[in-house]
């Protein structure tokens, strides 16, 4: 588990001076699994395990496919990352190596309330997912998933390794066929969706980070969610450094169509919720 750490000095100016220049967001592409599957058994050896509560999920160690990409020559943008000794480089990396802490509130969340929120043939999308914890859990609870992830590396050597690591190999491929992934930006993962591709249930959490994707994001919103489906985000109310949360995000969202519900909310520590949006 992790929190936000820009970078190790605590100097957010390269942030902010990122943030001025123009930034060309990758774009958007879907990543075939098949590509990845002899792979896939190098990374998997070392796995490590999501606990939260009774739920358990498997997924590849960091630092293990970090030394993967740098052997294979692959991974330059995780390089970057890890030079740069920072969690986040704006446009470039945007922070899919770790699993975050919001990812376990979510998840304590859904199992507490298991008999209201099902997932059983619903299409879920995990967006911004890193290693996939969302949609791996909606898989196993019967839902039919789409995953997407800012860096088209995290996808194929986190996201689906561990989409693999969490089935026997008897369900993996019919679990496999009911996978979509995808990298790049949210405005061109929106564009590059069929129109007529909607989601029951749409997962997001730790990406209200940066203020200045707020309309790509209720725009995808708006775009993807069914007519009675549900968003659930989780994310910390400020982002100290950059200056993004929950109450900023609902500010942004208020002219919308879409409504908002506080439904979690921390009560110690550095403030965290949960946040339910629908179509108004
Ligand atoms: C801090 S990470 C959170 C990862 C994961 N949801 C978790 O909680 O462990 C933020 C995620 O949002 C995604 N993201 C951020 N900005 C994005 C953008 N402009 N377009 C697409 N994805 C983006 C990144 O891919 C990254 O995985």
């Amino acid at each position: 588990m992790t929190s936000f750490k820009f970078n190790f000095s605590g100097n957010t100016d390269d942030l902010h001076e990122k943030d001025k220049e123009e930034i060309k967001w990758f774009d958007s592409e879907e990543v075939i699994p098949s590509h990845q599957v002899k792979e896939i058994k190098d990374l998997l050896s070392h796995a490590k395990m999501f606990v939260c509560g009774d739920v358990e999920i498997g997924h590849v160690s960091v630092n293990n496919m970090i030394t993967y990409l740098k052997y294979k020559g692959i991974g330059t943008v995780l390089e970057l990352a890890e030079k740069k000794h920072s969690d986040l480089v704006t446009g470039k990396y945007e922070g899919g190596l770790k699993i975050w802490e919001c990812t376990y509130d979510l998840i304590e969340y859904f199992e507490d309330n298991s008999k209201t929120i099902m997932f059983k043939n619903k299409k879920v999308l995990d967006l911004g997912c890193g290693a996939g914890i969302l949609g791996i859990y909606s898989l196993l609870k019967g839902g039919i998933a789409t995953f997407q992830d800012y860096n088209k590396e995290i996808v194929q050597y986190s996201t689906i390794p561990n989409v693999y690591l969490n089935f026997e190999e008897e369900e993996l491929s019919a679990e496999i066929k009911k996978c979509k992934f995808y990298s790049g930006d949210w405005a061109s993962f929106n564009k590059l969706l069929d129109e007529s591709e909607k989601f029951d249930i749409i997962l997001t959490s730790e990406t209200l980070y940066n203020p200045s994707n707020y309309n790509k994001l209720i725009s995808l919103f708006k775009d993807r969610l069914s007519d009675n489906g549900d968003i659930f985000i989780a994310s910390k109310t400020y982002y100290f450094g950059v200056g993004g949360g929950t109450r900023q995000f609902e500010t942004a969202i208020k002219d919308s169509s879409l409504d908002n519900e506080v439904i979690w909310k921390t009560t110690n520590g550095i403030q965290r919720e949960i946040l339910k949006i629908k179509h108004s």
